[in-house]
């Protein structure tokens, strides 16, 4: 994983994806680079087109998407020659078994083989594909070619492949491939605490500082992933049984992690406000949706994300047999509800089996819980669902809780300690709260690096 603070303030860089199933992590690369304060413009082969789309990619990055070598650029320039000349190095992640062909061998037909031929910056590859493919010989000696040209090749991991097999070919995790261009670079600028995290969304205004001493960047190079608003579990086609959850709590800490420099995931159910155009945004409807795109983020190799906050307010029950067809007035209506899993303890539960199994470094989560005159249940929650800050709050409170811009929270901490905030906007108690996240991320990174130096 990459250390705190930024490590390519304004660099250039650009971000060259091949025709491989990975390609899809190619966004989550671009966010990270861009999280540590990079400038990064696309470079796409015409298959890399055919797996992720170019508007996803030029949206993110706010530059247009080369994948076309023979197309000129609006003022004219040929893309691969400014490119070559404008970028500080060029990372090609993934790249294709016919990729490093080309490569190897020098054949200019996709713009980023034309951009690095005509380069003398770092250029960075990481390859992915399928095991047979990566161990055959062709593919090792255009390997060992581009090590030669001076390449710094990110290796593929071991492990569970596109296509079911298990071998070498899985694409190297997004930390190890942006700390090597951070190498391949000469090292990271120091971190200026209070710097502006480069092309991350700066949505909002960050107020004033929520305690003494905390960075604007102390979440550079983390991924958090923040649940929001309410869901909404079918009746009919036209009817739901839903909440009154606007999103606002949730979307605010998306905000306040984009600040800070995270790459944000966002799962969205029901909302009233736009959430930041910089988080990554997965739609939710249901709570069995909210579950799907929780578990897709927790699979057996461990987490795919340092920080969890599930402010969404999930439904504890849901119809048991939707009707497929809009039910008639005439016909009446008695509802029979189940419940729901517990998203939140699952999780916790799944992530707990994931990293014990994967020896992945545990990511810090974060739950939510909305009373109603009391908060006296919150601590046996915060032990139950086995997070390790629970932020509770009495919705029955004015100015705190659904559809309000204020909440009134009381942080509960797996410590033992509790603090109760006075009532205050949402976006103060995000930054509140991932003043405390922040500061259990650095004992976590802490207590693995310590743990790497005695094995
Ligand atoms: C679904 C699918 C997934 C693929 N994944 C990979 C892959 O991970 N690695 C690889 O080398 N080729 C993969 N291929 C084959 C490449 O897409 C193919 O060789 C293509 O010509 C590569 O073009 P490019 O190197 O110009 O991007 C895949 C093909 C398909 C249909």
């Amino acid at each position: 994983m990459t250390e705190q603070g930024v490590r390519l303030q304004d660099r250039r860089i650009a971000l060259g994806i091949t025709g491989s199933i990975a390609a899809y992590k190619a966004v989550d690369l671009l966010r990270l680079l861009q999280a540590e304060g990079a400038d990064v413009r696309v470079l796409m082969t015409a298959s890399a087109t055919e797996f992720i789309g170019t508007l996803t990619l030029e949206t993110l990055s706010r530059h247009p998407v080369d994948s076309d070598v023979l197309a000129l650029q609006a003022d004219g320039r040929i893309g691969h020659i400014s490119t070559a000349h404008d970028v500080e190095a060029i990372v090609v992640a993934p790249a294709t078994a016919h990729w490093l062909g080309a490569m190897a061998n020098g054949l200019a037909s996709d713009s980023i083989t034309a951009a690095c031929l005509a380069t003398s910056v770092p250029v960075i590859v990481a390859p992915a594909m399928d095991g047979g493919m990566y161990a055959h010989p062709a593919t090792q000696a255009n390997v060992a070619r581009l090590r030669e040209f001076g390449y710094h090749l990110v290796e593929p991991e071991f492990g569970p492949l596109a296509s079911g097999m298990v071998g070498q070919g899985r694409l190297a995790s997004l930390d190890r491939i942006v700390d090597a261009t951070v190498r391949a670079l000469g090292g990271a600028p120091a971190a200026v605490a209070g710097a502006p995290t480069g092309a991350v969304s700066q949505s909002g205004a960050p107020g004033n500082s929520a305690s003494a001493g905390s960075s604007r960047t102390d979440l550079a190079g983390r991924h958090v992933v923040v649940t929001a608003g309410g869901t909404a579990e079918p009746i009919d086609p036209v009817r739901f049984v839903g909440n009154r959850s606007s999103g606002k709590m949730g979307i605010a800490i998306a905000e306040e992690a984009l600040d800070r420099g995270a790459a944000v995931t966002l799962i969205l159910g029901n909302h009233t406000v736009e959430p930041p155009a910089g988080a990554h945004v997965a739609h939710a409807e249901t709570a069995a949706e909210m579950e799907a795109a929780l578990r897709a983020l927790t699979p057996p190799s461990g987490p795919r994300f340092d920080v969890l906050v599930m402010t969404a307010a999930v439904a504890d029950f849901r119809p048991h047999s939707p009707s497929a067809k809009k039910v008639s007035r005439s016909s009446g209506m008695t509802l029979e509800m189940v419940a729901t899993p517990d998203l939140l303890a699952a999780t916790a539960e799944r992530v707990r089996t994931s990293i014990g199994a994967s020896g992945a470094r545990r990511p810090v989560l974060v739950g939510f819980a909305a009373e109603t005159g009391s908060l006296e249940r919150a601590e046996e929650k915060l032990r139950s669902k086995g997070v390790d800050l629970l932020v509770a709050n009495d919705v029955t409170e004015p100015g705190s809780g659904f559809g309000t811009d204020t909440n009134k929270v009381t942080i509960y901490s797996s410590d033992g300690s509790s603090e109760e905030l006075p009532l205050m906007a949402k976006r103060e108690v995000a930054e509140f709260l991932l003043d405390r996240v922040a500061v259990r991320l650095a004992a976590i990174v802490g207590e693995s690096a310590a743990l790497a130096e005695t094995n």
